[in-house]
């Protein structure tokens, strides 16, 4: 029996605050904006995966949640030939190596979450399909260097390896050498930032993101002006907002940046729904209470379907999320554990907290 090599990982997922949305080069997944986001504990969303390379195996398999899923796309391949040359000039170096380059992989990958329901799972994904390999290979490349090949896999999965607050620099080179992820910032660094994601739906979404940004591309007229004018300002406010821990930009923004990513969304030909009547009725009641706070208390994110996320600060969290599981108790899932127990705003009348519940 031939020697079978593995590793194994995990990836959280990583939710967008300034949106990755369009392409200006398919075949290398280049984008055409700059975007930033926060990478989740592992306790909440990740993918967990096992790479494993023998001489016995005689082709290449990846099985997702137990089913068996083609190896042979363009993304997957991509990645994998990447990795595949650099074990073999590792190998070509050092003579003592086994020619991993050279056997066929086994890759099992398992995630706690929703497939394809928008919660970043193409992200946690391929993040944690190219950590398995480059561990597996023993690869020194960086975390940066990585990013370039996870991002041939999933755009958003560039920003998955790493923790915290990672932006991805679009780059202006064609070969896509300077389109990498970095960190702005630990999660350490922020260590009262929370986040929670409300499971509004847990089906497969309609339109993917690769399909739903290329008909934003092709066909909305305000597409143009969120990537030259709109986006290269919120990037610098937003990176800025995140080292000096400034809450109330930073969730400014991200309000901003999910509103108008829905909005080009809408503006497309034919037009590509995500979020439902339970999203809008988060967004509504978020909006109140910051109203009714007088300062902002919550920032909802929506990506490529119905779900929510709420950043917000921990002396907040019975207050947030008291206040949705009171006014929207139907809400399919609840990631955040304990279950908390309402409480009534800093600055808001309990008469305006029943009100505020009433009108959802
Ligand atoms: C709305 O990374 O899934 O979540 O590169 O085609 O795989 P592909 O797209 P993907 O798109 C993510 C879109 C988004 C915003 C974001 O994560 O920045």
């Amino acid at each position: 029996m031939a020697k079978i090599y593995s590793a194994s990982t995990t990836a959280p997922v990583n939710i967008a605050t300034l949106k990755y949305w369009g392409k200006r080069d398919t075949k290398l997944n280049l984008p055409t904006n700059s975007s930033i986001s926060v990478t989740l504990s592992q306790d909440d969303l990740r993918t967990h995966t096992t790479a494993s390379a023998s001489e016995s195996f005689t082709r290449d398999i990846l099985w997702l949640n137990g089913t068996e899923e083609s190896v042979t796309g363009a993304r997957t391949t991509a990645c994998l030939a990447e990795l595949r040359a650099l074990r073999k000039k590792l190998e070509d170096s050092n003579s003592s190596l086994p020619p991993l380059s050279s056997y066929k992989l086994h890759i099992v990958s398992e995630n706690n979450f929703p497939t394809a329901a928008g919660l970043a799972s193409s992200a946690a994904g391929f993040a944690a399909l190219i950590r398995a390999i480059a561990d597996l290979y023993e690869l020194p490349q960086s975390e940066e260097e990585l990013s370039r090949i996870a991002r041939q896999g999933s755009g958003s999965a560039c920003r998955s390896l790493y923790g915290g607050y990672v932006a991805w620099e679009m780059g202006n080179k064609e070969d896509g050498s300077d389109s990498r992820a970095v960190q702005i910032a630990t999660e350490a660094q922020w260590p009262d930032m929370r986040a929670a994601i409300l499971v509004v739906s847990a089906k497969k979404k309609e339109t993917s993101s690769t399909t739903g940004m290329q008909t934003t591309a092709k066909t909305s007229p305000l597409f143009k002006y969120r990537v030259e004018v709109v986006v290269p300002e919120r990037f610098k406010q937003m990176s800025k907002a995140i080292e000096k821990k400034d809450f109330e930009v930073f969730a400014d923004l991200t309000m901003a940046d999910s509103n108008q990513f829905h909005a080009v969304c809408l503006d497309s030909s034919p037009p590509v729904f995500y979020m439902n009547d339970v999203s809008r009725n988060v967004i509504s009641l978020v909006e109140k209470l910051n109203s009714l706070a007088g300062r902002i208390v919550a920032a909802y994110t929506f990506d490529a379907g119905p779900n929510a996320v709420l950043y917000y600060l921990e002396r907040d969290e019975s207050v947030v999320l008291g206040l949705l599981k009171a006014a929207l108790p139907d809400l399919e899932g609840w990631q955040k554990k304990p279950a908390v127990i309402a409480s009534v705003p800093e600055g808001i009348s309990s008469e305006m907290y029943d009100s505020l519940k009433e009108g959802v």
